[in-house]
């Protein structure tokens, strides 16, 4: 079965007027395949003007979070329907960075990405296990458990509309991607997970890797039969980088 793939691009907190002008100007100048879909997810100061500079219709946008409440008196926050109202389409949930300095746990996140659902955005929502799991082979049942305790709270049929994406948390920032057997045998692991609540949803769900992704390994990624695409942090704010991941994408869309 055909898979959708996906380039994600998440700038976290960085990014200024000027970056968008120019990652703009790139991806207004790029092509892209079918059956790609580039999603940038820039800050949400940023987002608004470059949902309303881009070109490209095989660009789309989103949030790198949003609020676990609806409209009202919730100060400095940006809720799911006002990232629908500029025009994003995604919304990343989960990032280990939010769990780690914001402690979000699966309850908080599961309130997320139903808001998400019922506005009509798009949830990548992220999972990943820290080093020292790694270190003692305690990958799988680790990622398990992030995976059950999630659908146990949103039920398995919103997985239907969402992304998910696997980012070792070793891997995140530091240069060292995960090998291609790592990334395959998880992706793998991650799919008959699901498969245990529905071969369907199993089947269609788009599995993005993420961690130290660049130009140099992203061709490679790419090509393992569970890695639907990829979500990109420090590579995503480089011009060059940036369309060179692209580029192994269009690439791998047309040798299939
Ligand atoms: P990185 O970040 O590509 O800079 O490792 C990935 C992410 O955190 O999504």
């Amino acid at each position: 079965m055909k898979r959708e793939m996906i380039i994600a691009g998440n700038w976290k907190s960085n990014g200024t007027l000027a970056l968008r002008a120019e990652i703009n100007n790139l991806l207004n100048d790029t092509n892209i395949e079918q059956g790609i879909t580039v999603v940038v997810c820039p800050p949400v100061t940023l987002l608004e003007g470059m949902i309303s500079d881009n070109k490209n219709p095989s660009i789309s946008f989103g949030g790198q979070n949003l609020a676990e409440y609806g409209q009202g008196a919730y100060t400095g926050e940006v809720h799911a329907q006002m990232l629908r109202d500029i025009g994003a389409n995604y919304v990343i949930i989960g990032h280990s960075e939010r769990r780690e300095y914001f402690s979000e746990k699966a309850e908080i996140l599961a309130i997320k990405m139903l808001k998400a659902i019922d506005a009509g955005l798009k949830p990548i929502f992220c999972i990943g296990e820290p080093e020292s799991i790694r270190e003692n082979g305690e990958q799988n049942q680790y990622i398990e458990s992030q995976i059950e305790e999630i659908i146990a709270i949103t039920g398995i049929d919103v997985w239907a509309e969402s992304i998910l994406a696997y980012e070792p948390i070793w891997a995140i920032g530091t240069g060292k991607t995960a090998s291609l057997d790592q990334v395959q045998e998880m992706h793998a692991h991650i799919r008959d997970t699901f498969s245990k609540h529905s071969d369907t949803i199993a089947a269609l769900l788009p599995i993005l890797y993420g961690g130290s992704v660049n130009q140099n390994n992203a061709a490679q990624l790419f090509t393992a039969v569970d890695v639907d695409g990829a979500l990109i942090g420090g590579a995503s704010l480089k011009q060059d980088q940036f369309a060179a991941i692209i580029s192994a994408a269009n690439a791998e869309a047309n040798s299939n």
